[in-house]
């Protein structure tokens, strides 16, 4: 089957956060986003025929997931990340960030410490100061044209602060590194040492691109999984955020039994349905076109490098692992970073995510999603490149 990824999808009016809220956050009226992470695509056919029929249905009563959801999951999970969990280990949340809120009144108390590796997605840190705890970050650094963790500061910062809870983000967003396995277990390994307990955010963990391979956390030793909670969700990988469903995996019965209490003190109980069908027509038939996707995004990915290299030079891609988010670093233009958003926001009128919004860590860079029509996406990097040699745009 052909998937066409470079027709363009009117998204204006259509509840878009990502298109329709660009007024209402100061944004010019005929910006071009490519911000928040959700794609300009429709979803894979084999979940639109699942909701098509469950509409047709017409009921839409209180849901459960049943053995035929598990059993795609779970030959998904295995298929594509050598996991296995039983049937009971997983807890449905609304979404990945409401799970990591969740983590942090379940096995936190307010003022008590949770670390996270800055730069990173910026509700990380949003969900730790809302709940009064808190926030330690230990920075990434770059090097050689790769962001890494520093393993000492990492340490440092948990005796420092006596952390309760780290928040992983792996594949991480936004220096779309895919860490290697030998990079989790060490870090794992201090966590163990300090009784930190790890949530692993691993919702990019279908965006991989090769030789690097994803680790799905909790599968690094028995006593890592033990002491830690993966997050997951069809959501970015399909295209399927606004059907709010994740699900999460937590084999150590007290620390699962504490994530549901959090979780149902909110109120939710049921999995949104219309997430489940689709979840379960993802992991069942979405497949070929999430190989076709992966190809669209190396395209796009291999555009955006030739271009940078030949009109903007001194804009340096950050070699993307993994994730549908590119990070770019902008610092040899030698614009101050305000400087630098003002023009792409105003001047060139493109909508991506400055790179101070993660951390300052961040300081001259910008995140640009890549999910999206090739020739959207050199409009926007046209209108940037002009805006940045003094060219004008209409
Ligand atoms: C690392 C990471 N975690 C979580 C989310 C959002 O997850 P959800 O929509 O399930 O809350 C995103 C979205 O961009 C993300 O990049």
């Amino acid at each position: 089957m052909n998937y066409d990824f470079n027709k363009i999808t009117d998204r204006r009016n259509t509840n878009a956060c990502k298109i329709d809220l660009a007024v209402a956050r100061g944004k010019p009226k005929d910006v071009l986003s490519l911000w928040v992470a959700d794609m300009d695509f429709p979803t894979a056919p084999a979940i639109l025929e699942a909701l098509h029929k469950k509409i047709d249905h017409g009921i839409f009563g209180y849901s459960c997931t049943d053995e035929p959801f598990h059993a795609a999951l779970s030959a998904w999970l295995k298929n594509e990340h050598n996991f296995s969990y039983e049937r009971r280990e997983m807890v449905s949340t609304p979404g990945v960030v409401f799970a990591i809120a969740t983590a942090i009144k379940a096995y936190t108390k307010e003022g008590e410490s949770v670390l996270i590796q800055t730069p990173v997605y910026y509700p990380f840190k949003n969900m730790i100061e809302a709940n009064n705890r808190k926030l330690v970050t230990s920075s990434l650094f770059e090097k050689d044209g790769k962001w890494q963790i520093d393993f000492e500061d990492f340490e440092h910062k948990i005796e420092e602060n006596d952390v309760k809870l780290f928040i992983l983000c792996s594949p991480h967003n936004p220096v779309s590194r895919v860490w290697t396995r030998a990079e989790l277990s060490r870090l794992a390994e201090i966590c163990l040492r300090h009784n930190v307990i790890v949530f692993a955010d691993e919702i990019h963990n279908d965006f991989v691109y090769a030789p690097n391979v994803h680790t799905v956390f909790s599968t690094l030793s028995p006593e890592i999984a033990e002491n830690s909670i993966v997050s997951m969700s069809p959501s970015k990988t399909f295209n399927l955020a606004g059907l709010q469903f994740s699900t999460n995996f937590i084999k150590n019965p007290a620390l699962r039994a504490k994530f549901k209490t959090e979780r149902d003190k909110t109120g939710y109980d049921e999995p949104s349905l219309m997430g489940m069908v689709a979840a379960r027509a993802a992991y069942e038939g979405g497949k070929p076109w999430l190989e076709a996707l992966k190809k669209h995004l190396l395209s796009n990915i291999d555009f955006v490098r030739s271009y940078l290299k030949e009109k903007i030079p001194q804009a340096r891609l950050i070699e993307p692992e993994g994730t549908f988010l590119l990070w770019i670093d902008f610092s040899a233009l030698g614009i101050p970073d305000s400087e630098l958003d003002d023009l792409i926001v105003n001047k060139a009128k493109v909508w991506i995510d400055r790179g101070t919004m993660f951390g300052i860590e961040g300081y001259c860079y910008q995140r640009i999603n890549i999910a999206t029509p090739q020739p959207l996406l050199k409009e926007a990097i046209d209108r940037i490149a002009n805006a940045l040699n003094g060219g004008c745009n209409a």
